[in-house]
């Protein structure tokens, strides 16, 4: 059995790579080490093969308890663990740099400590900062860092000591760098859930700005097969980018929630711009493509429809997390209670 280390695997892309490593792979066993925060969910692991899944709870600032965790024989940490939500760290930016910035150096110093193979860092587009409007430009892996939320510079930041961890140390590394993703079990503040959680209880869709801020989405589970693959190929002390070359405007995105919902498009409601609101992701992914062998396999219509599916069969699992600290943190963001 091939043992391999994952931080974060109770969130959103984390559970859904769980998901599909240990259904792909029979000689896999799986660590999943998560500090299980507002965004981490037991329920996202329902369903996994228990005798090749140990859950760990745990911080990933916790040096004592990632090495108690982290197995000599390892074969890779795959670090998903962050503070993940753009508009939090524009209310509070100090959890972002302890858990995405002092919890990567952490992991790095455990994973050189305990002679990980390979160390995977999830990373996002965003520590590119934002390109004009309608431009045909794309962020290539040579774009320069330019993060503009508190978010985006925390996990530039992250990404300087994964760097400084190969150049120094000698540790293998990979990074892979993916626009917004979808799919099933992903937190409802995020704006896909948000607008399908919304749409599905009648209540208003809080859209920021003019709506024309345009997001790279790609299915989940597509990312996870591209973040395998960078682990199996990818070459050591490279960066990914990962995107399926579909750029929608969010306005477009909430339009066709309602339309695939049957719901108005009166229950739109433009709200006060996010502060700093990067206005277009667009990522170029030929590196992934070509070295890795990599290609998205979902369309976005057919993956949005999944998506809405899962969420209409797991109203239990939205509306625990909307009866719970959630509701206050919407009231907070958008002036609005819940139903
Ligand atoms: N969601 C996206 O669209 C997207 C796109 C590109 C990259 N990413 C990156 O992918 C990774 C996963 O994102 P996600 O959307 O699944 O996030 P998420 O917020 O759904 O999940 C984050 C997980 O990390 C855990 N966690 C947070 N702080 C921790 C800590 N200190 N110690 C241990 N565990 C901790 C949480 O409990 C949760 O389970 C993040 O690194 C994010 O930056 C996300």
């Amino acid at each position: 059995m091939k043992k391999i280390f994952i931080t974060g695997g109770a969130g959103f892309i984390g559970s859904a790579f769980i998901h599909q490593i240990l259904e792909e792979s029979s000689d896999i066993e799986v660590i999943n080490f998560d500090a299980l925060t507002y965004a981490g969910n037991p329920e996202n692991l329902k369903g996994l093969d228990e005798t090749r899944h140990k859950f760990v709870k745990g911080d990933i600032c916790d040096k004592d308890a990632v090495l108690n965790a982290l197995p000599a024989d390892a074969e890779a940490v795959f670090n998903f663990a962050a503070e993940s939500h753009v508009d939090r760290s524009i209310t509070s930016a100090s959890e972002f740099v302890t858990t995405n910035v002092l919890g990567t150096q952490v992991l790095l110093d455990a994973a050189r400590a305990r002679n990980v193979k390979r160390f995977v860092h999830i990373s996002t587009d965003e520590v590119m900062g934002s390109l004009p409007d309608e431009s045909n430009l794309y962020f290539t892996e040579l774009s320069p860092l330019k993060p503009n939320s508190p978010y985006a510079a925390s996990k530039a930041a992250a990404e300087h000591f994964v760097r400084a961890a190969r150049e120094t140390f000698g540790l293998d590394t990979v990074i892979t760098r993916c626009g917004n993703n979808y799919g099933p079990r992903q937190f409802p503040e995020k704006l896909i859930p948000l607008m399908i959680a919304n749409a599905m209880n009648d209540e208003a869709l809080p859209v920021y700005g003019d709506g024309r801020n345009v997001r790279d989405w790609i299915y989940v589970e597509d990312h996870a097969r591209a973040i395998w693959l960078a682990f199996e190929r990818g070459k050591s002390g490279e960066v990914y980018n990962i995107g399926a070359r579909n750029e929608q405007f969010n306005i477009d995105v909430v339009k066709a929630i309602l339309d695939l919902l049957g719901k108005p498009h009166s229950l739109i409601k433009f709200v006060a711009d996010r502060l700093g609101h990067d206005r277009r992701y667009a990522i170029e992914a030929e590196k992934s493509e070509t070295e890795l062998g990599w290609k998205p396999q979902t369309d976005w219509e057919d993956g949005l429809r999944k998506t809405i599916r899962w969420y209409q069969e797991n109203q239990d699992w939205v509306e625990r997390i909307r009866n719970g600290a959630y509701r206050d943190y919407y009231k907070k963001m958008y002036g609005a209670s819940l139903k």
